[in-house]
């Protein structure tokens, strides 16, 4: 038999009616916190290997001091930022003990939001990158495109972290060129029609909304064009009319030509 209970505060003592209002006022943030451990689960295959020799160094680093506390912290522990940090973006660190890899990862004192974890956008990171690299490798583009292995490192449990935080990733670090000479690139020769319809069908695959800005599909030393922001993925329309600023002018002939044969067409 099933009993449907309707709640009629006015029967209720003023005791039990400050417990039940305390009870529903705190009712989506403890569904909150079951959905975020529960988006542990599954994970397994996305963290960096305990075999990794990196793995255990970082286990070292994490074990006492939480180095993510904030900028000094995290300076104290040997990171250095590759780009000035941003308020709510993901900071971009290396470290000099990790030789081929790059950091990104949140302080406790950033507002990421109630959205998702950290992890969880680690995790959509990982995917992004799989869905390019399964593309990269269907289509056998491997001598114009790559993108970079990734791995969340979740910190020990007996680590002394006492803040929010569970992890940062770890993403194997591409030769990319600084921003000036990645730009020079972009509207230099190295780009043709064949190489912009490779990249259309790529994004539009995929749906990889944020990636027609040359930091997020940076041209690399070895020419090749590393996609290193997978995080937005199956988000259509791509906003391909970005990437026009970066281009050459008959390059941006071609481009124009080829997003005209978008499935999902941006409205402007
Ligand atoms: N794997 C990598 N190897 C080398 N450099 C990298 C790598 N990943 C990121 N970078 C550098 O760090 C910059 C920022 O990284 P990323 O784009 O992932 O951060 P973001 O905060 O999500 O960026 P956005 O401003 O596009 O939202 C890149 O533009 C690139 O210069
Ligand atoms: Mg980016």
């Amino acid at each position: 038999m099933t009993y449907c209970y309707v709640l009629d505060l006015h029967q209720l003592s003023m005791h039990y009616k400050i417990i039940t209002i305390f009870i529903l006022l705190t009712l989506p943030l403890v569904s909150l916190n079951a959905s975020a451990s529960h988006s542990l689960k599954g994970i397994e295959v996305y963290l960096l290997p305990e075999e990794n020799p990196i793995k255990m160094q970082l286990d070292t680093l994490f074990l006492e001091e939480s180095p993510i506390e904030n900028i000094s912290t995290l300076r104290k522990a040997g990171f250095q930022l590759i780009i000035p940090s941003k308020k709510t973006h993901p900071i971009i660190a290396r470290h000099p003990l990790f030789k081929g890899v790059i950091f990104k990862l949140y302080l406790e004192v950033q507002n990421i939001g109630k959205q998702l974890t950290e992890t969880q956008m680690w995790l959509k990171r990982i995917l992004g990158a799989n869905k390019v690299r399964k593309i990269i490798d269907q289509k056998n583009w491997n001598d114009k495109f790559k993108v970079p292995k990734k791995w969340i490192y979740l910190f020990p449990h007996n680590s002394e972290n006492s803040g929010n935080r569970r992890s940062i990733l770890v993403e194997e670090e591409m030769d990319i060129f600084d921003d000036q000479g990645n730009k020079k690139m972009w509207k230099g020769d190295s780009v043709d029609q064949e190489l912009l319809a490779m990249l259309h069908f790529i994004l539009e695959e995929i749906g990889l909304r944020d990636c027609t800005k040359p930091g997020n599909i940076a041209f690399c030393r070895d020419g090749r064009i590393a996609f290193v922001d997978t995080q937005t993925w199956g988000e259509w329309p791509v906003s391909y009319h970005r990437l026009s600023n970066f281009l050459s002018s008959p390059m941006d002939v071609c481009w124009k030509e080829i997003i005209k044969n978008s499935k999902h067409q941006l409205k402007i």
